[in-house]
């Protein structure tokens, strides 16, 4: 089976294609033949920085995929030809995140998902949403899963509140379409006016433009009514922090995901402490929790965005549309 690997410490030009033998599962495991793969933020990062990082070459990269079940293993609870979606965790089932299940991270300390066949335990996937094709479950597991969880911890968001989401891609997108299904109201920032256009289409009711009001916090406070945002998804990091901590509310909450602006900075934590605001570090999330989503996803017939699709031999196309970051949502390699 042919596999993508990174190879050397060369950023997206370390990517070969190589070949490696078929897979077989063990007790309690599944093999499953990919057809697609979504790539993350994450992804890029850590083939750009996979010295810095310690990753161990060669390196399958990818967390996100989904396929079919291909061979099943002793006492594993599924059949040939179930569809599934991979975990972004392998081994994180439910409850709070350890250092173990932590450890199971696909494309990182576990050999990633950018395969023709991959071999994972039976609890490290899920059962696709029937109304999905492979390629939009393979946004699921990564993007869709830290912006349900960012929604939906420490307490769930609640019809009629107001929620910023920073920026357009994979994770704002899917907590914008949550958002709107659970009843809440959007606040969107983004670099691109056009961009900002297809987030109103997903339902955002205000919009600001960060490059042309650097001062968007302000914005966002005078769309509050000078109160704050009840919740914020924060993707952009030490770049973006202090802001969002002025455009919250008193005693609202801030989800921390992402370092878009870059890992390190200075943050004030006066000023969330003073407003008795919860900032809470997020992780993607467990398999329990990405039930949850699905459940809620094939309910109301969610269809995740797609920006585009690469073939299989295109892959590192993939990370250079994703640096170039004219995407809106998500980028998708077609595998088999
Ligand atoms: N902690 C976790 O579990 C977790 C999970 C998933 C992702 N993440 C992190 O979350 C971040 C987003 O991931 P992603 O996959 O959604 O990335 P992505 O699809 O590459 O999103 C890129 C978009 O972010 C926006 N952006 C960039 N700089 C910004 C800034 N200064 N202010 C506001 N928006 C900005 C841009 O939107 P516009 O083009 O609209 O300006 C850009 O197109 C990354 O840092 C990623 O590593 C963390």
């Amino acid at each position: 089976m042919r596999v993508w690997e990174l190879a050397s410490h060369d950023g997206i030009d370390g990517l070969k294609l190589a070949e490696r033998p078929l897979p077989e599962p063990g007790p309690g495991e599944v093999r499953v033949r990919v057809a697609a793969n979504s790539i993350n933020y994450r992804d890029l990062s850590t083939i750009e920085n996979s010295e810095a990082r310690g990753v161990a070459l060669p390196l399958i990269p990818n967390s996100d995929g989904a396929g079919t079940v291909s061979a099943v293993g002793a006492g594993a609870p599924y059949r040939e030809g179930d569809r599934v979606t991979g975990c972004f965790f392998a081994d994180w089932t439910a409850g709070e995140i350890g250092p173990q299940t932590m450890g199971s991270a696909l494309g990182g300390p576990r050999p990633g998902i950018l395969a023709e066949e991959i071999v994972l335990p039976a609890h490290g996937v899920i059962p696709t949403p029937v109304h999905l094709s492979d390629e939009e479950a393979a946004t699921l597991p990564c993007a869709a899963l830290t912006a349900w969880h960012a929604l939906t911890l420490p307490k769930p968001i609640q019809a009629g509140e107001t929620v910023l989401l920073l920026g357009t891609g994979g994770v704002s997108v899917f907590a914008q379409q949550f958002c709107r299904m659970m009843g809440a109201r959007t606040i969107v920032t983004s670099s691109s006016d056009a961009k900002l256009e297809r987030m109103k289409a997903l339902g955002a009711d205000g919009t600001v433009n960060y490059r042309d009001n650097p001062d968007w916090d302000q914005a966002v406070l005078e769309m509050t009514g000078g109160l704050g945002v009840d919740r914020a998804v924060e993707v952009g990091g030490p770049g973006t922090f202090d802001r969002s901590v002025n455009a919250t509310r008193i005693g609202g909450i801030i989800g921390l995901i992402g370092i878009l602006t870059g890992p390190a900075g200075t943050v004030h934590p006066t000023n969330f402490m003073r407003k008795s605001i919860t900032v809470r570090g997020i992780y993607v999330g467990s398999r329990a929790m990405f039930a949850d989503m699905n459940r809620a996803i094939e309910l109301h017939g969610l269809t995740p965005v797609i920006d585009e699709t690469f073939g299989f031999e295109s892959a590192p196309d993939a990370y250079r549309a994703m640096r170039a970051a004219g995407h809106f949502g998500k980028l998708a390699i077609r595998v088999g």
